[in-house]
């Protein structure tokens, strides 16, 4: 199934995955037409909340990826704190299940923070499912399962692998956001994804939101990364 809606540059969430606030604030300077920045647990532990603030205080948009698993009550109580950050997304693990799924949701209902339920981490392969993972499942048809107990548990959105999007996008709400990390330019560098697309084929395939890190983090010259794959979104 073929999206058409017109791209807009929030689609695309860029990964802070930096150890210290210093080299975060460095790269945020850096990168000033970027305005969803994803903080991830590295930065988060060494900063805690002074980097939300820093980018609520500049107007950005905060992906908070925590990916929470615990036992219901635990979740719950840590996303009833982290609602206080007005952070726009949380991650939580669909792993953890439907009581802690709707146990978390119940926490930040009342706020602007809207949860994400990770389905199976974009590092994984198949093989590694089956084999290290015990699971029978094949990939997809479990990344799907997941991804639909956590819609029906009130969660807003997924993170799934590029290549779940177009068996995702067809069974899910179209108002369910799927938010896609695992994308890679053309230069063939993966780093440890198993699973990547480019840019314009995940939006094309309804992907509503890019988290994109190492592509343009590590690249010799983050800007022109950036502006690589923005122009070629603008004109897909
Ligand atoms: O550098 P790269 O583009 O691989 O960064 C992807 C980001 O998305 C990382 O911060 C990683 O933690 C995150 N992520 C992922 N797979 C998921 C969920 C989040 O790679 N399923």
């Amino acid at each position: 199934m073929l999206i058409s809606k017109p791209f807009k540059k929030d689609q695309i969430i860029v990964a802070l995955d930096v150890s210290s606030i210093d080299r975060a604030i460095a790269l945020v300077e850096q990168l000033p037409e970027v305005t969803f920045w994803k903080v991830g647990l590295e930065l988060f532990t060494s900063s805690g909340a002074d980097i939300i603030r820093y980018l609520k205080a500049r107007g950005k948009k905060v992906f908070l990826d925590l990916k929470l698993h615990d036992i219901p009550n635990t979740v719950a109580a840590t996303c009833k704190v982290l609602a206080n950050y007005d952070v726009d997304f949380l991650t939580v693990h669909a792993l953890g299940g439907r009581e802690m799924l709707k146990a978390a949701q119940v926490e930040i209902q009342n706020s602007q923070t809207q949860l994400l339920a990770v389905t199976v981490l974009t590092s994984i392969s198949s093989s590694a499912l089956a084999t290290d993972l015990k699971i029978p499942l094949e990939l997809t048809k479990y990344a799907l399962e997941l991804a639909l107990m956590a819609q029906d548990c009130g969660i807003s959105g997924s993170v799934c692998s590029p290549h779940e999007l177009e068996t995702l996008r067809s069974h899910l709400e179209p108002n369910f956001y799927l938010v896609t990390p695992g994308i890679r330019l053309a230069d063939g560098i993966n780093y440890d994804q198993s699973r990547v697309m480019n840019p314009q084929t995940a939006i094309a395939l309804g992907a509503s939101y890019l988290v994109i890190g190492r592509p343009i983090t590590a690249a010799a010259d983050p800007i022109a990364a950036w502006q690589q794959i923005c122009e070629g979104l603008l004109s897909s």
